[in-house]
């Protein structure tokens, strides 16, 4: 059998502050379980075996037997220098290595290509054949890389097995949009070899992730309030620095809840989006949302609604007539939820964009909000915050302002999440020594 060239170790070390090293994005020493569903793009899948054996990970494959209509198990056994699995009952196979072992024995399960018919029979926890019985006895994170014509991919059969397999704890990649095998044009391309694996690494690494069992629960971007059918009140927040958080919480593990205004934004992966409108309605999905280890409120949120919401459109009436809008306040999100009585997340994080004065008045707002830290920033219009891809914030609790340097949204999401992961260790390793006491 042809030896492939000797595994690259490949590392991403990033610094992300300067008191530690990060190693992120490691598929190098794991073991992958390939599941190669029977569509065309199961020729990539040859492709991501060679791509994931030069990041250093092992991989075993199971076809189906319509993925053996594709590729053969000789060509996949090649490249993974293992036997290709086949068969649900190879008695020989059976006492070997089963199927409970095949998952037992990978880190990481990924299906590519998942096809249309592979997640509708796993969305009804089918076990027909040896991929379906791995899936099921599955006690590892499953990355799917769904394959289709774009017309099975938005059949409401796929979309309702979907939301019922993401709801179920599995990940997915793709698909993306382009020239399918059919001639046709649309959604249901697989995801490139390169990006699957990614996306596994950063799925292994949240797995490994300081966030790891928590709940994070997070507001971002403006709220609009209805004027009458067609107007509204908004302001200008991007969403951009609550959507990174959301991404940096779900990438060290955590399980995340983004409770989200109007925005352009696509949403990050592995995070559980609620869209809302309101302030009123962000409250409700907030609280909806609880318990949450860590909360943190990022929303622009419209201090003021129209008093009264008009059914019908506003008519002009003439110049003499302007309208008069009657403002009433809205419920202060962040102020509720930090002074609940019941589940109030053991940290509670706001934020106050301020134009002068601001660690004075971050001080006094969180005393007034009741909440452990303000992250704190300067949005007067010549520092370009609002909308803008960096930021510099002034960290502030009730031990003191610390000062960040300037650093892209990203970064100040990472590093305020290494922070209230190292609060929340603090927090329970205190719990527990008090404990024992
Ligand atoms: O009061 P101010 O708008 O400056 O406070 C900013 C902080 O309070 C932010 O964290 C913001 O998300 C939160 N907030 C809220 N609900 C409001 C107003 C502000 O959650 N109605």
């Amino acid at each position: 059998m042809p030896r492939l060239a000797n595994s690259v170790h490949h590392y991403d070390i990033r610094v992300s502050d300067n008191d530690h090293w990060t190693a992120t994005g490691l598929v190098n020493g794991k073991s992958i379980l390939l599941i190669i569903g029977g569509g065309i793009a199961a020729y990539k899948s040859l492709e991501l075996i060679r791509r994931a054996r030069e990041r250093g990970a092992r991989v075993r494959a199971v076809l189906t037997p319509a993925a053996q209509q594709f590729v053969t198990p000789l060509a996949v056994s090649t490249l993974c220098e293992e036997k290709a699995f086949t068969e649900l009952f190879d008695l020989k196979d059976e006492t070997e290595i089963g199927h409970i072992r095949l998952s037992r024995d990978a880190d990481i399960i990924i299906i590519a290509p998942a096809t249309a018919n592979l997640l509708a029979r796993m969305a009804n926890g089918l076990a027909d054949d040896l991929a379906t019985s791995v899936l099921l006895a599955a006690n590892k994170p499953i990355l799917a890389a769904p394959a289709m014509n774009w017309q099975m991919w938005e059949n409401p059969a796929t979309r309702r097995n979907l939301a019922r397999l993401r709801a179920d704890g599995l990940h997915f990649t793709g698909p993306a949009e382009g020239a399918m095998a059919c001639n046709e044009w649309g959604v249901g391309r697989m995801a490139e070899p390169a990006e699957i694996l990614d996306a596994a690494e950063g799925i292994l690494n949240a797995e490994a992730g300081p966030l790891k069992g928590a709940h994070v629960l997070i507001t971002a971007g403006p709220t609009h309030e209805p004027i009458d059918p067609v107007r509204y009140i908004a302001n200008r927040s991007s969403g951009k620095q609550g959507y990174a958080i959301a991404a940096a919480a779900a990438a060290l593990g955590a399980r995340v809840t983004l409770v989200s205004g109007p925005v352009a934004l696509a949403p990050p992966a592995n995070v559980r989006l609620v869209r809302v409108e309101s302030a009123r309605q962000m409250l409700e999905a907030v609280e909806a949302a609880l318990p949450a280890e860590i909360g943190i409120f990022t929303a622009a949120v419209a201090d003021w609604r129209a008093a009264d919401e008009h059914a019908q459109k506003i008519k002009k009436l003439g110049k003499a007539k302007a309208p008069t809008l009657t403002l009433a306040e809205n419920p202060d999100i962040l102020r509720t939820v930090a002074r609940r009585a019941s589940q109030r997340p053991p940290l509670v994080i706001g934020f106050a964009a301020e134009t002068e004065n601001i660690v004075d008045y971050a001080k006094k707002k969180l005393a007034a909000k009741g909440c452990d830290w303000i992250v704190a920033n300067d949005v007067s219009a010549e520092i370009g915050v609002m909308g803008g891809d960096d930021n510099q914030v002034l960290l502030v609790t009730n031990d003191g302002a610390e000062g960040w340097p300037a650093m892209g949204k990203d970064e100040v999401a990472e590093k305020l999440m290494q922070r209230a992961a190292a609060f929340l260790r603090d927090k329970r390793s205190g719990l527990a020594a008090a404990a024992a006491e």
